[in-house]
């Protein structure tokens, strides 16, 4: 890699601000002057190649029902081989129309009515709702939060007590979690992969950030594991599910990748996501997937070169300028995680260690919206989380607006 790409100095534009306002945009969809730094999709235009791909559908004409091919499995596998230097077979894999309606669309084939599903918390709050929408039980294992290191680990034993209930059918992963960063090794995975063996139950393991892993200033430092990789007697018991869509910016494109490595599990999961009707693309999802895994490598790297920038900014502001607030190191994804637990307006008896008070407060003295820890449970209520993957002079607009609220 080029000493430019390491730092995403490159051809591609990560310092325009675009304009999305009236564009449909969720995340945009906001009062004038207000400044949305919460939902997890970026403020940069998706790599080139991805955009002419799909031009050249759209100038096809034709748009009649599709299944994809053997070339998109062969471009999903060949990425993982790429990027991540394993061997994923085409044969595991079965195309999905997104990682949380296949996660539901699991949740109902993995597990009845009445169960526990077992998440380490805090997690990607949409678990709630594929589990609690479906009847199940939300079973939380609260990851261990070390407040002078400011680093989370797995508490083995609340797991296995967790895993080993008679009614627990399924865990649900972050791999790497959203929102605190982290980045599983291969040996915590093959650790909750072996009790989840141990005590039958299911491992759904969703890899969407799988391939923002932004390593250290030069890009350098351990990968992420898919658990589809593990030892093969571990794998069975597991399904996780891949996409393009945060890497690329693609969340609007509908398309994701369910691997089950073991048969009788992936005949389930298939008939699951048919039945469900969430097994086949859109017009755009296959050639905008295949153009993004086939020829997305540069425009990723460089990606990742801004992104760590502005986790500089953001780690070099609150040391300098906030240092009530203290950035959590994660390791991958665009999302910080920020304790608050320090900040004064924490103890003001109308927020009370309560990070949706403080998250409404924020937006209503500045504009600038966070999303509030509180939703994915855990030790989140202490917590805010920061989307920084913008150009550089919005994350240093939404950095002054914190520090607006917060010192008065
Ligand atoms: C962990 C995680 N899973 C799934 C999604 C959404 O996936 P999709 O849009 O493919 O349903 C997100 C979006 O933020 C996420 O962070």
């Amino acid at each position: 890699m080029s000493a430019d790409e390491v730092l995403g100095r490159s051809t591609y534009d990560f310092e325009t601000v675009p304009q999305r306002r009236g564009t449909d945009s969720v995340k945009w969809d906001v009062a004038a002057g207000e400044l949305p730094m919460w939902i997890a999709d970026m403020d940069f235009a998706t790599a080139p190649e991805v955009i002419d791909a799909m031009k050249r559908k759209v100038e096809t004409g034709i748009f009649g029902y599709e299944w994809p091919q053997e070339d998109y499995f062969s471009a999903v596998s060949e990425w993982y081989s790429k990027i991540h230097g394993v061997h994923i077979p085409t044969e595991w894999m079965i195309f999905s129309t997104g990682v949380v309606p296949a996660i539901s669309s699991i949740v109902r084939r993995a597990s009845n009515v009445g169960d526990d599903v077992v998440v380490l918390t805090p997690v990607y709050n949409i678990f709630y709702n594929s589990i609690l929408n479906n009847g199940r039980h939300v079973r939380e294992v609260p990851l261990a939060y070390d407040s002078s290191l400011r680093r989370y680990s797995i508490d083995f034993t609340t797991l296995e007590s967790a895993l080993s209930g008679a009614t627990t059918t399924l865990m649900i992963l972050c791999n790497p979690q959203n929102p605190t960063g982290k980045v599983w090794t291969r040996g915590e995975l093959s650790h909750i992969a072996s009790l989840c063996s141990r005590y039958g139950v299911t491992l759904l393991s969703d890899e969407i950030h799988g391939d923002l892993v932004l390593g250290d200033e030069t890009g350098e430092g351990p990968d992420y594991t898919p658990i589809s990789t593990l030892e093969p007697a571990l794998a069975a018991g597991t399904i996780s599910v891949v996409s393009p869509s945060k890497t690329f910016n693609l969340a609007a494109l509908h398309a994701a990748t369910v691997i089950v490595p073991e048969e009788h599990l992936r005949a389930l999961v298939n008939r699951g996501l048919n039945t469900d009707e969430v097994a086949e693309p859109n017009l755009l999802a296959l050639p905008g997937s295949i153009a993004a895994y086939t020829h997305g490598e540069p425009w990723l790297a460089a990606l990742k070169g801004q992104l760590r920038r502005n986790v500089a900014v953001v780690r070099d502001f609150l040391e300098s300028q906030l240092p009530q607030v203290h950035l959590v190191e994660g390791e991958s994804t665009y999302l910080l995680w920020l304790d608050c637990a320090d900040v004064d307006l924490m103890s003001r008896a109308d927020i009370a260690h309560d990070s949706s008070k403080l998250a409404s407060l924020i937006r209503t003295s500045t504009g600038l919206i966070l999303s509030d820890g509180a939703q994915y449970r855990g030790n989140g209520k202490d917590f805010l989380r920061m989307n920084i993957a913008c150009p550089e002079s919005l994350v240093r607009e939404g950095l002054a607006r914190l520090k607006k609220a917060f010192v008065q």
